[in-house]
């Protein structure tokens, strides 16, 4: 890691699984440009992952490897910046202890996400029922029903997110915007500290909203791994290619030389991500001098290569368990000295002996 580079950025993501072509262009890619402004650590959220799941790991560790294999692929460097696991830094499960002693529960049950993320554990446990069966059930559910089926853990997100970036001093956290309130009160949470024992030990961050491309789905909904409409990193070339073939398009464009609007068209927003000449694509869709057939063919063979050299580095990573691991020692290692001189002025600071 440079330690030339001043300003420190941190950001992580939580171990989901696969990731697709929104996440990539919505934050990996982003990743990438960042490690060469600032002195970075990414990491894979996994304790962020068990605030929800941690009734079924079987997958986790599993899913860990995969996502730090997708960043290597897409560029993330282990010579730029620190790339590691959660869990790996115990650093951050003491200080997350020690913030969460300052941090009035009010906070937490107001951050508006404990509620969505709630309704949706319900929706899972509920599953095939009909959504507005299960928002009766739980607008009749007691605070107290509800709270069984939460944990400390669960209600504590924001406090273990906060102590990711605070425990690295962070200036900046790239993120998306649904992250925003857990953002405010990791600032929250800095300023108390410091206001409480009169110090200015820990940094407020600021969250980094980059503009990203929209990334459709195949059906023309948000890419999302719920709505099955997704491509994810690493898959075959000639899986790519199908699904891109079903992508969705304007409706109205019967024969290929139908006059079409390019707007709303899944097609066209991949064009614009990877096509250079979209601008003339645009013009020709409206003109109606080339089918939705042969615009699709024309996507793939700009996408054939990318992904293609993707998964040759991918390959190459998935194949080398042990420099993967020498990988993730190392990045481990950068973060808990870092963590471990943050934990140290925050003891100190609070009188422990
Ligand atoms: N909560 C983030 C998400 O779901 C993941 C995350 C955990 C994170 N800790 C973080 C992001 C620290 C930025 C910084 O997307």
């Amino acid at each position: 890691m440079d330690h030339t580079k001043e300003k420190i950025v941190v950001s992580g993501m939580r171990p989901t699984g696969r990731l697709h072509l929104g996440n990539y262009f919505g934050a990996l890619r982003n990743f990438v440009d960042l490690q060469n402004k600032y002195k970075c650590y990414f990491f894979v959220a996994d304790l962020h992952a068990l605030t929800t799941a941690a009734e079924n790991t079987d997958d986790l560790a599993a899913n860990s490897e995969q996502m730090i294999i997708d960043w290597l692929a897409a560029g993330v460097d282990p010579e730029k910046c620190a790339i590691f696991i959660q869990s790996h830094v115990p650093q951050v499960s003491e200080l997350t202890t020690l913030l969460g002693m300052i941090t009035p529960l009010g906070w937490l049950l107001r951050n508006p996400t404990y509620k969505e993320q709630l309704n949706e554990l319900f929706r899972k446990k509920y599953a095939g029922q009909e959504d507005k069966v299960a928002a009766e059930k739980m607008a009749m559910l007691s605070e107290a029903e509800l709270s069984e089926m939460s944990s400390f853990g669960f209600l504590g997100y924001p406090v273990l997110m906060a102590t990711d970036i605070l425990i690295h001093k962070a200036a900046y956290v790239p993120v998306g915007q649904d992250q925003t309130a857990h953002m405010e009160i990791a600032r929250d949470i800095a300023r108390r500290f410091n206001d409480i024992y009169s110090t200015d030990t820990l940094f407020e961050p600021k969250p980094l909203f980059t503009s990203v491309p929209k990334v459709p789905g195949l059906d023309g909904r948000k890419m999302s791994k719920s709505y099955g409409n997704t491509i994810d990193l690493g898959e075959d070339p000639a899986a790519v290619r199908k699904k891109v073939m079903s992508m969705f398009t304007d409706p109205n464009k019967q024969r290929a030389n139908d006059p079409a609007n390019p707007e709303g068209c899944t097609v066209y927003a991949f064009h614009k991500i990877y096509n250079p000449d979209y601008q003339k694509r645009c013009e020709e869709c409206k003109a109606g001098a080339l089918g939705c057939v042969a615009c699709k063919k024309h996507l793939f063979e700009l996408m054939e290569k990318e992904i293609t050299e993707f998964n040759k580095r991918r390959a190459f990573y998935e194949s080398d368990k042990a420099l993967l691991n020498k990988i993730l020692e190392r990045g481990a290692q950068q973060a808990r000295e870092s963590a471990e001189a943050t934990l140290k002025e925050v003891k100190k600071v609070m009188k422990l002996l």
